[in-house]
């Protein structure tokens, strides 16, 4: 199954009783293996995650780290870009020329770097001096 069709699947079980707007992700790694996320709203709307941090959770507990590439998709007029926490979530586990592949239902896709959506992101880089 492609990363977009993982994704388009996953979404139907989004819990979004607040929202109402279901996220699918899914997240190809170095290992070959794939990794699936729904956006999980509650009651306390802060307390909600995105579906990028469900897959990301889901490969980290699967041990896997290393982020090839990412689809996400939603039922948006435009394609769905994850937002900027989640940008720094990806950039955790990516390269910065990791694709990250960003859908609407009905197919409309723009593909963006992991560079492009969070330029300039914070790394352990700038902590090589503690
Ligand atoms: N959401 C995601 O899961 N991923 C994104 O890339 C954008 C936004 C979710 C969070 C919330 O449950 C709903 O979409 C509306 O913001």
């Amino acid at each position: 199954m492609s990363l977009r069709a993982l994704a388009v699947a996953v979404r139907e079980n989004a819990h979004v009783p607040y929202s109402g707007f279901k996220v699918g992700a899914a997240i190809l790694t170095k290992t070959g293996k794939t990794y699936v996320g729904v956006n999980v709203e509650n009651v306390a709307y802060p307390e909600g995650t995105c579906a990028e941090a469900g897959a990301i959770a889901a490969m980290v507990a699967s041990g896997d780290t290393e982020i090839s590439e990412v689809y996400v998709v939603a039922d948006s007029p435009t394609p769905v870009t994850p937002c900027g926490g989640c940008r720094q979530k990806l950039a955790e586990f990516s390269t910065s020329d990791v694709k990250v592949t960003m859908g609407t239902l009905t197919g409309e896709e723009i593909a963006m770097s992991v560079h492009d959506l969070l330029p300039g992101a914070f790394t352990n880089h700038h902590m090589s001096n503690v």
